[in-house]
């Protein structure tokens, strides 16, 4: 870290002054030689010219005897004031991080419009905070829990935000206790910097201050001996983890450096340096539909498709489920790979990936009795196209473990035992292929409700063979297939796999049996899985932001202490969200889809947000001009 913090005081007691910053520098993990220490009550803040600003990695402020609804002023405290007013202008034009604690709400608040008054006030000791929404998402407060003690003590506070503020966490007493202005300026009501010593050394120094009444000072240290509250403080060190730097230029688009979704990682492979992602954001497998020669070869259309996400910034695009036979699609205008020619397609495409940064993977896929289907575009549904494609519009005897219905398609036929092994077999070809055509990592399709999902759950298997009825027998597909690929894939290529986590019913495939299974095909070779949920008929499970990453932190919890790459997806769409989840241990990557649709330049934009430089940005040099 070579700029500093800038650390303010506004204190002029000495020992208030100087607790606050062994408190500071003791629950952020700075070190003395990381801080410039200001006190701004005695020294006025010079021209910002000679204070260069831009040479601090972020700005903290702490508490303060000063209000800004004080109805005197003293000169000194509209001195500060001021000096503060310059300041804020500077870092607010250049969006640059500043944690406002306690005095920060009256300095941030009245700089940016808020009401401050004193309708809220809360006497010195502990409040109970809750996260809003927005709280829960914001990298700074990743790994704090919607609900947490703070210590707190203030005349006043905010009664009203102004509209371009983002409300991150209230608390019964005092409606704001913590908001945030543009990317990087946050102020809290209660104080991260404090810890019991802190609160007891400042109940003395301000007995007589009019927080409380001087004779209940010996009560409130009593109190505060017995409570600590742990998790302000990981505010302060997420707002050091985020922003400090060794960056000796700050732009607008320089924030926090050390995002954990855009730095590298390694997915182990049983031989070899394993496959290093240049970040750790997944474009998830999405068909699209566009084999218009219906022959499963890959056309321009899916070279523009998937380089466009390498061009964004992606660190790894996995191809969407390609068949390993021609009836294994879902649609008659899936991608195959069942043959040289749609092998040597792909191999432009890897080229392409590769030439971006982006490494290359592909799901391998059977769709079972879900295949046959209208491929799902606008110009089908719009014509009621819709389900199986009839046997005389070019639709196909599809198979799967049981017949069944459940899917509102033509019922499958019950495979026989040759069936099985033919499938594990294409799986076996469609490796040899993938890996032939460059692509670096397979990921193999046990996920929503197609055929390995179809054997693995009970909803659709019935079976009274050794494929069905037992977990041994129900899984015995998905660990052949497994088996297979490992023994044609190269050892120094990592191998994974898609799992619905759960059918979300109480018959069907649960979360447990993927844990168990989870660690079955991690026994077999495989170092990567990703936690998708349901397929297999109606949908019971829940909905909205971040709805089944539940499923990923469980297998990863499982996992502890091993070296397996957990993916999250489903309804991820912020860079806030991605980092939320890795930075509190939810996941290893996050994969995104829909989100990625709209935009292909994603992955670019979340790593803006999250304050990655204009250089270190994963997108094409080629856009770097587009990055102010
Ligand atoms: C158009 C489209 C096509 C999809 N195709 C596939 C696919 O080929 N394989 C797969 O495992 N999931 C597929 N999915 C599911 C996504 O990979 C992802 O799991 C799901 O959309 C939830 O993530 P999201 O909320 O980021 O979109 C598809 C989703 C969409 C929207």
């Amino acid at each position: 870290m070579t700029r500093p913090f800038l650390v303010i005081s506004t204190r002029e007691s000495d020992a208030a002054t100087l607790d606050e910053l062994r408190s500071t520098l003791h629950l952020s993990g700075l070190t003395a030689d990381q801080v410039v220490h200001w006190r701004l009550e005695r020294d006025p803040l010079p021209p910002l010219s000679e204070l260069q600003p831009e040479n601090f990695s972020g700005f903290i402020i702490g508490g303060s005897p000063f209000n800004a609804s004080d109805t005197e002023k003293s000169a000194v405290q509209l001195r500060v004031e001021a000096d503060l007013a310059r300041l804020l202008d500077w870092i607010v034009e250049h969006d640059a991080p500043f944690l406002g604690e306690c005095y920060g709400v009256g300095t941030l608040g009245v700089h940016q419009g808020a009401t401050i008054d004193r309708s809220y006030p809360e006497p010195v000791g502990s409040t109970w905070v809750t996260l809003t929404e927005a709280g829960l998402a914001d990298p700074l407060l990743a790994g704090v829990p919607q609900e947490f003690g703070a210590f707190v003590g203030h005349k006043e506070s905010v009664s009203a935000l102004p509209d371009h503020a983002v409300l991150l966490a209230t608390s019964g007493p005092a409606p704001v206790q913590m908001f945030k202005i543009q990317n990087h300026q946050y102020a809290t009501q209660f104080h991260p910097e404090l810890d019991q010593e802190g609160l007891i050394t400042r109940i003395g120094i301000y007995a007589h201050a009019g927080y409380f009444p001087p004779e209940d000072a010996e009560q409130l240290i009593e109190r505060t001996r017995q409570q600590d509250h742990p998790w302000p403080r990981v505010i302060l060190q997420n707002f050091v983890r985020l922003y400090g730097s060794g960056n000796s230029t700050h732009s607008k688009s320089v924030g926090p450096t050390v995002s954990k979704l855009f730095s590298p990682v390694t997915i182990r492979t049983l031989e070899g340096d394993g496959l290093t992602l240049r970040n750790r954001s997944v474009l998830a497998p999405m068909c699209t539909y566009s084999v218009t020669a219906k022959d499963g070869v890959p056309s321009d259309w899916h070279l523009v498709h998937l380089g466009a996400r390498a061009n964004g910034g992606f660190g790894l695009i996995i191809a969407e489920a390609t068949g390993v036979s021609p009836e294994a699609r879902i649609t008659d205008q899936d991608l195959g790979l069942w043959n040289d020619e749609q092998r040597d397609a792909f191999k432009r495409i890897t080229n392409y990936l590769h030439s971006y940064g982006a490494a290359a993977g592909i799901q391998l896929a059977h769709a079972g009795g879900k295949a046959s289907t209208y491929p799902h575009l606008l110009e089908y549904v719009d014509s009621d196209r819709k389900g199986s494609i009839p046997e005389e519009q070019g639709g196909w005897e599809t198979v799967g473990p049981s017949e069944t219905d459940i899917h509102r398609l033509r019922s499958p036929r019950e495979m026989t035992a040759e069936d099985i092994q033919k499938v594990i077999k294409d799986f076996t070809d469609a490796a040899r292929r993938a890996d032939e055509a460059g692509f670096d990592f397979i990921q193999i399709h046990a996920a929503h409700g197609y055929l390995i999902h179809q054997f693995l759950s009970p909803l659709t298997n019935k079976r009274e063979d050794e494929w069905g009825g037992s977990f041994e027998n129900r899984t015995r597909l998905a660990l052949e297939v497994v088996k297979a690929v490992r023994e044609v894939w190269p050892q120094n290529k990592a191998l994974g796999i898609r799992f619905s986590g759960t059918d979300w019913v109480d018959e069907g495939w649960t979360i447990e049996e993927t844990i168990q299974l989870s660690h079955l095909v991690a026994d077999l070779g495989v170092t990567a899985i990703d936690l998708s949920s349901a397929g297999i008929g109606q949908y019971f499970g829940p909905m909205g932001p971040g709805y089944q990453t539940q499923l990923a932190a469980q297998v990863k919890k499982s996992f502890e202490g091993q070296d397996m790459f957990v993916t999250a997806v489903g309804f991820i769409t912020t860079a806030e969200q991605a980092e939320t989840l890795l930075m509190t241990d939810q996941a290893d990557g996050i994969s995104i889809a829909r989100a990625a649709l709209n935009d292909p330049h994603w992955a670019a934009n979340a790593a803006k947000t999250l304050g990655v430089t204009a250089k270190e940005n994963p997108r094409a040099a080629q856009y770097w001009r587009g990055s102010w």
